[in-house]
């Protein structure tokens, strides 16, 4: 009998051909997400399942789709997924790492730069006609060549970010649950616990899976610790940082910026108070966000969709354990 598929958004590249090729597919056309009710109603007859980082795959979502033994996400975060639910249920779950991980580093540095160098405010002072002759001490940031940064997660992404450190010179230090002999050795990284490396680094990057553990990592007493100069970079995800605590950090200057890829709760509302406060940068998770990135994730999922529905072994899978 044919495979039935359902894409929860129109993927990008020949994702949508290679799926066709094997599958019926059932395409939500929609620009914005499934609607939950949707979702859930869609996936009753269906065996694998193209999905985006926003939707919800939980017990729920599982109990209403009987008949699934496939997801695919296009990302390489999983944390939208319950996996131990799905390898319960033998349901293979594909995810996307690797291709991802030089363009996600690249914006993890732009966003670096860009808030502590103070680019927002700098560019809204030039397109709000407030520019005015030059000032010695006009929008000082600080530098970020030479200065120690640390790496928060040093996985695949944290590593890229390193090696882009070392490249403007900076001192890094990572802290994470396993040493990094090569990150020591090619690039003079020194590993601490959270503590030091807050209370150590200049500009502080979070690179993090986000886990039970990693959740609310960077709480009040996390952004105590920091120096009260530093600068502070999310790309992982946003409940790694209390919102609340950041907020609070950044007005009332236990920190001196922060640099925002991704959010608690995403997307922010357009009234939160965070995006009032001129020392914080706020992108909308534009981390792999390159044409040719995000074709490589798409394509990637979708291989990794028709893999698992053929009892094949996927490019990247988040639970091997279901083959055991
Ligand atoms: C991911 O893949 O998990 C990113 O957050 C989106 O690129």
């Amino acid at each position: 009998m044919a495979k039935s598929v359902l894409v929860t958004r129109q993927p990008l590249g020949r994702a949508l051909e290679i799926i066709s090729a094997d599958a019926s597919v059932d395409l939500w056309g929609g620009d914005v997400s499934m609607p939950r009710a949707e979702l859930l109603a869609r996936v009753a007859s269906v065996d694998g399942l193209y999905c985006m980082l926003n939707d919800r795959i939980d017990r729920e979502l599982l109990a209403a789709a009987p008949q699934l033994r496939v997801v695919s996400t296009m990302a390489v975060g999983v944390d939208n997924i319950d996996l131990a639910v799905c390898t319960r249920r033998d349901v293979v779950v594909g995810h996307t790492p690797g291709v991802l991980t030089e363009a996600t580093a690249d914006l993890a540095v732009a966003l670096l730069l860009a808030t502590a160098r103070r680019l927002g405010e700098g560019i809204e002072q030039v397109s709000s006609g407030r520019w005015g002759e030059f000032q010695p001490d006009l929008l000082l940031g600080r530098d970020v060549h030479s200065s120690v940064i640390g790496i928060v997660g040093p996985g695949r992404i944290g590593s890229a970010v390193a090696r882009r450190a070392a490249g403007f010179g900076a001192s890094i230090l990572y802290t994470g649950p396993t040493a990094k002999p090569t990150l020591e050795q090619e690039f003079g990284a020194k590993r601490r616990d959270l503590s030091g490396l807050l209370s150590e680094a200049d500009h502080v990057m979070l690179t993090a899976p986000l886990r039970p553990d990693t959740h609310h990592l960077i709480d009040a007493s996390a952004l105590r610790l920091m120096k009260s100069t530093a600068t502070l970079i999310n790309v992982a995800r946003g409940p790694l940082v209390d919102t609340a605590a950041l907020y609070e950090a950044l007005r009332s200057g236990w920190i001196a910026a922060a640099g925002l890829d991704v959010t608690d709760p995403e997307p922010l509302p357009a009234d939160h108070p965070l995006l009032g406060l001129p020392n914080c940068v706020v992108l909308p998770h534009l981390g792999s966000a390159s044409v040719q990135t995000r074709t490589e994730m798409a394509e990637m999922a979708a291989r990794n969709l028709v893999l698992g529905l053929n009892g094949e072994p996927m490019e990247a899978c988040a639970n091997p354990e279901v083959y055991a």
